[in-house]
Formats: C-alpha cells, sequence, structure tokens
C-alpha cells in the first residue's frame, strides 16, 4: 500500500514545550507512517527576541501542513504591547473552532475509574469575544456575550458526530449520548439560542439520545459521576471550566489532551502550560503531548495507530513508570522511551 507522507508543524513554544513536543514527535517517528516534521517557532522567547510571538514564517508555514503539534506558550500576566497569544491567533486563523477534551479514566492512583467522556467545547466565541469595556467612570465594567446560531449550530454537529463515530467504535458501550450545557434558566437569549441551535441539530441524529443539564448542576455532577457521560458540549466558557474540572477527575495536567479542530485543519496541544517551575529539568510529564498527538492520528484518519500510542501510554501508566507530577522519578527522557518501547 502506498504510504503517505504527513507534513505536521512542530510548535514547541516556551518551557516544558519545548520537552513535551519533541516526546510526542519521537513517539510519531517511531510508528510504520512516514513523516516530515517542520518545526516553527512562535512564543514569548521569540517574542523578546524579535517583537513578534507569531512570526509570519509560522502562521504561513502552518497553513501547509496536515496538522500541528503545540506545545505551550508563556503569556505575561499583565497587558503587553504588542504581544498576542499565539494559540488564540493560530484558533482563529485557522477557523479551529471546536475544542475537543478527552478525558479517560488512567492506571494512576490520582484517576477515578471507568470515566470515558469527551467534551467539545466551542472554541470561537461566547465571553472570548473579549469586548470588555469600562463605563461610569470606571466603575463599572460590562463585558458582551455573543452566541451565534451558525456557531452552536456547527459545534453541535461535530459533538453529534463524534458521539456517533464513539458509538460504532465501542463495543458493549450503550446507545450514544450528547449532553448539552448551558444556563438558558438565567441566560435565556444567549445560552436559549445555544440550546436551541443544539436540540435542533439533534433532531438529525435519531441514533444519539440528547439530553441537557444546567453548566451549574453539571459540574456537580460531573464530580459525583463522572462515569455517566459520553460525549459533552458547551459554549465556550462553561466548557474551559468543566474541562479543567474534568482532567483533576483522571489524573492531573500531566495526562490532559486537546485537540483544536477545524474543518480542515487540527492543532493538538497539552492543556497544560509552559510549567517554568519545573521547565529544563527534562522531568515534564511528555504523557498529555502524546495523547494530543494520538488525537491528531486519528483526524489524520490513523485511527489504530492512535489506539497504540494510547495503548501504549496507559500501559507505561499501569508498570509504574511515573514522573513526579504523578508521585513518580522518571524523567521526560525515560517516559518518552517507555512509551515508545510498549508500542506493541
Ligand atoms: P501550567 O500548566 O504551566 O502549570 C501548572 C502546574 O502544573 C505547575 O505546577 C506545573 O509544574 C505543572 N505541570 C504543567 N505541565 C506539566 C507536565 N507536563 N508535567 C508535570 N507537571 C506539569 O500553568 P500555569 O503555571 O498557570 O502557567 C504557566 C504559563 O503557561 C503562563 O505563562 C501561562 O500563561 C501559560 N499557559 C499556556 C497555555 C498554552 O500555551 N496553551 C495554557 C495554560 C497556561
Ligand atoms: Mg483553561
Amino acid at each position: 500500500m502506498a504510504n503517505r507522507t504527513y507534513r505536521i508543524a512542530l510548535i514547541a513554544g516556551d518551557g516544558v514545550g519545548q520537552e513535551v513536543v519533541p516526546a510526542a514527535q519521537q513517539v510519531l517517528a517511531a510508528l510504520p507512517l512516514t513523516w516530515e516534521f517542520v518545526p516553527l517557532e512562535a512564543g514569548w522567547a521569540v517574542f523578546e527576541r524579535t517583537g513578534t510571538a507569531l512570526p509570519q514564517r509560522t502562521a504561513a508555514a502552518v497553513r501547509g501542513c496536515a496538522g500541528a503539534i503545540f506545545g505551550a506558550t508563556q503569556s505575561p500576566s499583565q497587558t503587553v504591547e504588542g504581544y498576542a497569544s499565539p494559540i488564540l491567533t493560530l484558533r482563529r486563523q485557522l477557523d479551529l473552532y471546536a475544542n475537543l477534551r478527552p478525558v479517560v479514566s488512567m492506571p494512576v492512583p490520582g484517576s477515578r475509574p471507568e470515566i470515558d467522556l469527551l467534551i467539545v467545547r466551542e472554541n470561537t466565541e461566547c465571553l472570548y469575544v473579549r469586548q470588555e469595556r469600562l463605563e461610569d467612570n470606571g466603575n463599572t465594567a460590562v463585558a458582551q456575550r455573543v452566541i451565534t446560531r451558525a456557531a452552536s449550530e456547527r459545534i453541535a454537529r461535530k459533538a453529534f458526530e463524534l458521539a456517533q463515530a464513539r458509538g460504532q467504535t465501542r463495543s458493549g458501550r450503550p446507545t450514544p449520548r450528547v449532553t448539552v450545557v448551558h444556563k438558558a434558566n438565567v441566560l435565556g437569549v444567549t445560552d436559549g439560542l445555544f440550546r436551541a441551535a443544539c436540540l435542533a441539530v439533534a433532531q438529525q441524529f435519531p441514533g444519539v439520545v440528547v439530553e441537557e443539564q444546567i453548566v451549574d448542576s453539571m459540574i456537580y455532577r460531573l464530580i459525583r459521576e463522572p462515569e455517566r457521560y459520553d460525549v459533552v458540549v458547551a459554549p465556550n466558557l462553561y466548557g474551559d471550566i468543566l474541562s479543567d474540572a474534568a482532567a483533576a477527575l483522571v489524573g492531573g495536567l500531566g495526562l490532559a489532551p486537546s485537540a483544536n479542530a477545524g474543518d480542515n485543519f487540527t492543532l493538538v496541544e497539552p492543556v497544560h502550560g509552559s510549567a517554568p517551575d519545573i521547565a529544563g529539568k527534562g522531568v515534564a510529564n511528555p504523557c498529555a503531548a502524546v495523547l494530543a498527538a494520538a488525537q491528531l492520528l486519528e483526524r489524520l484518519g490513523e485511527n489504530q495507530q492512535a489506539q497504540r500510542v494510547r495503548r501504549a501510554v496507559v500501559q507505561t501508566l499501569a508498570d509504574g513508570c511515573w514522573s513526579a507530577d504523578l508521585g513518580g522519578n522518571a524523567t521526560t527522557a525515560e517516559m518518552t522511551q517507555a512509551i515508545v518501547s510498549r508500542l506493541a
């Protein structure tokens, strides 16, 4: 069978991004696929050197790739003239409208059992349009929240399609289910539109059960009985908060991957940031980045290889090869090697 070459952008960024993206690359390179890796710069270090956090060359070269692995970038905590977060810019430029966060139980002490859910977060609007202003001589702060029917329907369609696909690949699973998260009881206009758009799309997927849940009780139930959820779809802000809470149920940031998906491009990244407290020491947990690479494989249609990578990570953790965040003392290099050697 002809083997195609996948050209993948590697945007390691700052801090531990420089350590975990090469780990993910090493795992991909060990698979029987042909890769062309394109290392590209972005982040705070580049900004300090060149005055831009996302060089033109990076933004342009990414478009010629089949997908991208992004590490993390360090952001200043105050507004810095000329600095814009590269990941936010890339999400907008590439129209990566869906943020996909799989949350799956892992064989580590900090993980609850039997969790296998996927959070599908709208990635382009809601309060993240960042239309904030001061009124009343600076005594009132107002933020605008934008919800459109088009973006809501688009994310709902993605959620239902993914639920359907998950249903097909899992034996013995109950009927696929999508939980629509909102707060339409209070925000009847904005969340009301999101809810209505999702429920309308649900009509086109008779094989998928739809349910709705108010966001506050959603968090409560997610913590009480996470194993009951399958696919969860939410507007941007609720999805952001829900997905970090969910990551805490299955072993924490060192194990949490995410994908930013559009119709034609996917950029995957570990959920964690640049971790300045441990950067440069070679002790970062590479699993989040490696599992993110597995999400990329899935998006490329390489489902079998994605499963192999996930199984190798699970086996590594089950064998007690743990980095410091999990309570062990394995280095990034040791864990990566352990994962590669378990790619059965
Ligand atoms: P963080 O995720 O970088 O770190 C939080 C804690 O988790 C730290 O104790 C860190 O050591 C630990 N941690 C993170 N990744 C780990 C890994 N792979 N292995 C082991 N431990 C790990 O979040 P924090 O400290 O709030 O932010 C640091 C910087 O990262 C900031 O400049 C922030 O703006 C940026 N950031 C960037 C993101 C991105 O590029 N998408 C996402 C989140 C934060
Ligand atoms: Mg977040």
